[in-house]
């Protein structure tokens, strides 16, 4: 390979943190970690204990925290965590108004000193955020995308792995749609070893999956109370960068700009994407049935709604 990737990560925060620690431990490159002038000792202090960590376990890559977008500027992956975390109580559409004056201060930036990136955005609300993202950016449908779909798909695994006894491994699912309460876990889609696993499972033992796997994120922010999921979201968010760093060409859910597939246009919603060097390489449409088709058009009316209150 040729010379180091650069990543730069935009939020110091929770997801940040981890996002810098797990981009060392991949070795995706060189990480600069960006929050804003009263998080300055936050990302200075979380690049130094990250480096210090390098340093046991043989890294060759560096983190530096700063402050200052010129450090950011010319970075290969972004990834925005920039924003307010749910509280208790609270909806990630909740989070809209603060988010989204966060957001057009750093999609702008991203803009200016970051024109060739590949960005994932990971701030809620999700799919109103990467829209907004997409449109002050102006950057290309490749460019751009939201991390939910990894992590939804993560959660609907882990319970399933829970409920039969097997390993974590061995189990293929898919949960499209936005992510929210209303996201659409694939169960026709969905595999254990090879084995649909609408016949491993009962109906109502299925639906309980279904319906904590929606409210997985609502599950942490209760346990956390201060904020919401960390350790999860970004191991999400950086299995995305790596398909994108070494080229793996994954097929992951993940939110990505719709230009009439599933029968939507000109929003950005969780579907299969390719992601490999050249970004989101394909969106994949897949066959639904009429019933998969009527609960991804509720979740999309979902996603529409909020979107239709973003004002750039
Ligand atoms: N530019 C850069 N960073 C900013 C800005 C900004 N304009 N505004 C706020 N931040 C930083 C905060 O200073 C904070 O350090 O974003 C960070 C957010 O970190 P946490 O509060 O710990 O939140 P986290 O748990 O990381 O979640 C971040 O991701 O999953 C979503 O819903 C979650 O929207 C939330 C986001």
């Amino acid at each position: 390979m040729g010379s180091k990737q650069k990543i730069g990560l935009i939020g110091g925060g929770q997801i940040g943190g981890n996002l810098a620690l797990l981009s060392m431990q991949k070795q995706l490159g060189d990480v600069v970690l960006y929050d804003i002038p009263a998080a300055e000792g936050l990302v200075k202090g979380k690049a130094l204990d990250i480096n210090q960590l390098a340093a046991v376990d043989g890294y060759d890559c560096r983190v530096t925290g700063t402050t200052d977008w010129k450090d950011v500027a010319g970075s290969d992956v972004v990834i925005i965590t920039a924003g307010m975390p749910r509280k208790p109580g609270m909806t990630r559409e909740d989070l809209l108004e603060v988010n989204l004056k966060i957001m057009k201060d750093v999609a702008s930036n991203v803009k200016t000193h970051c024109p060739n990136a590949f960005v994932i955005n990971v701030a809620n609300p999700l799919d109103a955020m990467v829209y907004a993202l997409f449109k002050i950016t102006g950057f290309k449908k490749h460019q751009v995308l939201g991390m939910a779909g990894v992590l939804d798909t993560a959660r609907f695994k882990f319970f399933v792995a829970e409920a039969l006894n097997v390993s974590i491994r061995d189990i293929e699912a898919l949960v499209l749609g936005g992510h929210g309460d209303d996201m659409v876990p694939l169960l026709r889609h969905s595999t254990v070893g090879g084995v649909p696993l609408t016949e491993l499972l009962r109906k109502d033992a299925l639906d309980a999956i279904v319906d904590r796997t929606r409210k997985g994120g609502g599950e942490l922010v209760a346990l956390y109370k201060t904020g919401s999921a960390y350790f999860a979201p970004a191991a999400s968010a950086i299995a995305m960068a790596e398909s994108f760093v070494f080229d793996r060409k994954r097929v992951l859910p993940a939110a990505a700009l719709l230009e009439g597939q599933y029968g939507i246009k000109d929003f950005f919603m969780g579907v299969p994407v390719q992601i490999g060097a050249g970004g989101v390489e394909k969106v994949i449409e897949l066959q639904l049935n009429d019933a998969e088709k009527a609960e991804l058009q509720k979740s999309f009316a979902s996603v529409k709604k909020t979107v239709d209150e973003v004002k750039l």
